[in-house]
C-alpha cells in the first residue's frame, strides 16, 4: 500500500467530487471542498448529486470518513499538502475561459498557508494559468517558498468518469519543480506501480498489474497545452466525420463503412469517428473556443479550429433540414423526441445537441414528447413543460400517435426498441436518428422510412415493392 496523503479537492462538480472519492479509493485521506452548503449539505448526507456509475458506492464505502465535505477552505488548506483545484471555468463572452472562480481559490489559499503545499491545477485552463496562480497568490502574502502550483489535467468523460480516472491512459504531470512533481508520483503510484488493479475490490477497466498507466512528466505550459490540444483534437476528430457524412450523403456512400475503413488504419484509430448531431457538453464547445481564443492572442493563426466550430454548428441545422425532408412543413407536426443529454448515459444537458434541437423544433411549431432515461430534471428547468411540449416516461409513449420519432442521444435503451411496439404506436413509420444507432436496411425491413446521418435514406420494402410494381406490370 502506498503512503497515505492529506489532499484536499476544491469543487464538488464532476471532476472535484470524481477526484476526491478515487483518491479516497486509492488510500489517500481527502477533504472536498464547495462553497455551496446545500451541495456539501447533500453530499455529507450521501447524496451524489451527479449521475454516475460507481460514485455511490464510493461515496458510500468514504463519505465523511476518508472523504469529508466542508465548505471551509482555509481550515481543508491547513489541513493538507496538496490541494487540487477543481472549480468551474466557464467560458466568457469573448470565448475567453472565466478564471475568477480559479483566482479566488488562489487567494484564499494563499491567505490560509501554514507550511509547504503543491496546488494543483485540475480544472481545464489555459496555458499560462499556472503563473497566474503564482503571482496571485505571492500578491496575497504567500512565501515563494511556500508553494509550487502544478497542472495535472483530467481527462475523464462523463458516464465513466470513475472508471476513468482509475484507468486513465495516461496520467499528465507538469511541473517546474522536482519537489511538487515527486509528490504528485507519489499520489498516482496505487495506480502507476498497477498495486490498486490487483485488489478483489478494484474497479474494474482497461489498466491492470501487467499494464498499468504512464505517468507523463513535463512542463506546466505543455501539460495546460495537453489537455486543450486533447480536447480540441477530439472535437475536430467528431466533426470532420461529421464533414465526411455530409459528403456521403451527397454521394449515396455509406459514412459507417467510410469511418470503419479509417479507423481500422491504426494511425487515425476507430474511436471519436461516430457521426451524429455534433458534439455537445460542458467540455468540448468550451475548450475549442478558449483553445482558438489563447492562439489568437498569441498571434497564431489557428482557424482550423473554427472550421471545427462551424461544422459543428451546421450540423444541428442540416438535422433539422432531414425532419423537414421527411415530414415536409413542421408547424404542427407531433414528434417523438427521444434522447436530451449531451450524451448517453449521463444526465447532463449542458451545451446539449438533443436540447438545441428541440428548441428549434418548437420555434418551428412541433409538438413534442420527449424522454430521456435521466436528464428530463434538468431539462426542464430550462424547458419547462407547456403546450408544445411533453415529458413523457419511456419511448413508446413518446411514440403515441406521433408523425415521426427523433433520435437524439445515444442511450442503449433506444438502441433496443422493438419495432411492433414501435411502429403500432407512431402514427407515420417514420424514424430520424441523430446517431446511426440501427442499420438501415433492418429498419426498413421492419416497415419504416429510416433517415439517419451520412447515409442513404431508407424505405419501407413494401414501400419499395410497390414503386417497383407498376414497372413489373408493364413489361
Ligand atoms: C470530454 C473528453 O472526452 C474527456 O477526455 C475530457 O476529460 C472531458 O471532455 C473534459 O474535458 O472534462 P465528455 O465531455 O464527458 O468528455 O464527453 P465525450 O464522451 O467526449 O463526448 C463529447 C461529445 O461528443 C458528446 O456530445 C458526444 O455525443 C459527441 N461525440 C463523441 C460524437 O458525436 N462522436 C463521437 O465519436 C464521440
Amino acid at each position: 500500500m502506498g503512503k497515505s496523503i492529506r489532499i484536499a479537492v476544491v469543487g464538488s462538480g464532476y471532476v472535484g467530487l470524481v477526484a476526491a472519492v478515487c483518491f479516497a479509493e486509492m488510500g489517500h485521506e481527502v477533504i472536498c471542498v464547495d462553497n455551496d452548503e446545500r451541495k456539501v449539505r447533500a453530499l455529507q448526507g450521501g447524496e451524489t448529486l451527479i449521475h454516475e456509475n460507481f460514485l455511490p458506492g464510493l461515496l458510500h464505502r468514504y463519505g465523511n470518513t476518508r472523504v469529508r465535505f466542508t465548505t471551509d477552505l482555509s481550515d481543508a488548506t491547513r489541513s493538507s499538502d496538496v490541494i487540487f483545484i477543481a472549480v468551474g471555468t466557464p467560458q466568457s463572452g469573448n470565448g475567453d475561459t472565466d478564471l475568477s472562480y480559479v483566482e479566488a481559490v488562489a487567494c484564499e489559499i494563499a491567505r490560509s498557508l501554514n507550511s509547504y503545499k503543491v496546488i494543483v491545477e485540475k480544472s481545464t485552463v489555459p496555458v499560462y494559468t499556472n503563473e497566474w496562480i503564482s503571482r496571485a497568490m505571492a500578491r496575497n502574502g504567500a512565501a515563494r517558498d511556500l508553494f509550487d502550483v502544478v497542472s495535472n489535467p483530467e481527462f475523464l468523460r462523463e458516464g465513466t468518469a470513475v472508471a476513468d480516472f482509475l484507468h486513465p491512459d495516461r496520467i499528465v504531470v507538469g511541473s517546474d519543480s522536482g519537489r511538487a512533481a515527486g509528490i504528485l508520483e507519489d499520489i498516482y503510484l496505487p495506480l502507476t506501480t498497477g498495486e490498486y488493479y490487483t485488489r478483489a475490490d478494484a474497479i474494474s477497466g482497461h489498466c491492470n498489474v501487467d499494464q498499468p498507466p504512464p505517468l507523463l512528466l513535463t512542463s506546466t505550459k505543455s501539460a495546460e497545452i495537453i489537455k486543450h490540444a486533447s480536447n480540441a483534437f477530439l472535437a475536430l476528430k467528431i466533426s470532420f466525420i461529421n464533414a465526411v457524412g455530409n459528403l456521403c450523403e451527397a454521394t449515396n456512400a455509406d459514412v459507417e463503412q467510410v469511418a470503419r475503413g479509417m479507423g481500422l488504419d491504426r494511425r487515425i484509430g476507430p474511436r471519436f469517428l461516430r457521426p451524429g448531431i455534433g458534439y455537445g457538453g460542458s467540455c468540448f464547445p468550451k475548450d475549442v473556443a478558449a483553445f482558438r481564443s489563447v492562439a489568437e492572442q498569441l498571434g497564431i493563426d489557428f482557424n482550423l479550429l473554427s472550421e471545427v466550430e462551424k461544422i459543428n454548428v451546421l450540423q444541428k441545422k442540416r438535422f433539422m433540414s432531414k425532419v423537414r425532408s421527411a415530414l415536409w412543413t413542421l408547424r404542427g407536426k407531433r414528434l417523438a423526441v427521444l434522447g436530451l443529454a449531451f450524451k448517453g448515459e449521463t444526465d447532463d444537458i449542458r451545451e446539449s445537441p438533443a436540447v438545441e434541437i428541440v428548441r428549434m423544433l418548437l420555434a418551428e411549431g412541433c409538438s413534442i414528447a420527449a424522454y430521456d432515461p435521466a436528464a428530463i430534471k434538468r431539462t426542464e428547468e430550462v424547458l419547462p413543460s407547456g403546450p408544445s411540449l411533453r415529458y413523457v416516461e419511456d419511448c413508446y409513449t413518446a411514440a403515441k400517435d406521433a408523425d415521426a420519432l427523433l433520435i437524439l442521444t445515444d442511450w442503449q435503451e433506444f438502441a433496443e426498441l422493438d419495432p411492433e411496439r414501435l411502429s403500432q404506436a407512431l402514427r407515420h413509420p417514420i424514424v430520424i436518428d441523430g446517431r446511426n444507432l440501427y442499420d438501415p436496411q433492418v429498419m426498413s425491413g421492419n416497415g419504416f422510412t429510416y433517415l439517419s446521418i451520412g447515409r442513404p435514406p431508407a424505405h419501407p420494402v413494401s414501400d419499395l415493392a410497390s414503386i417497383s410494381a407498376p414497372s413489373a406490370r408493364s413489361n
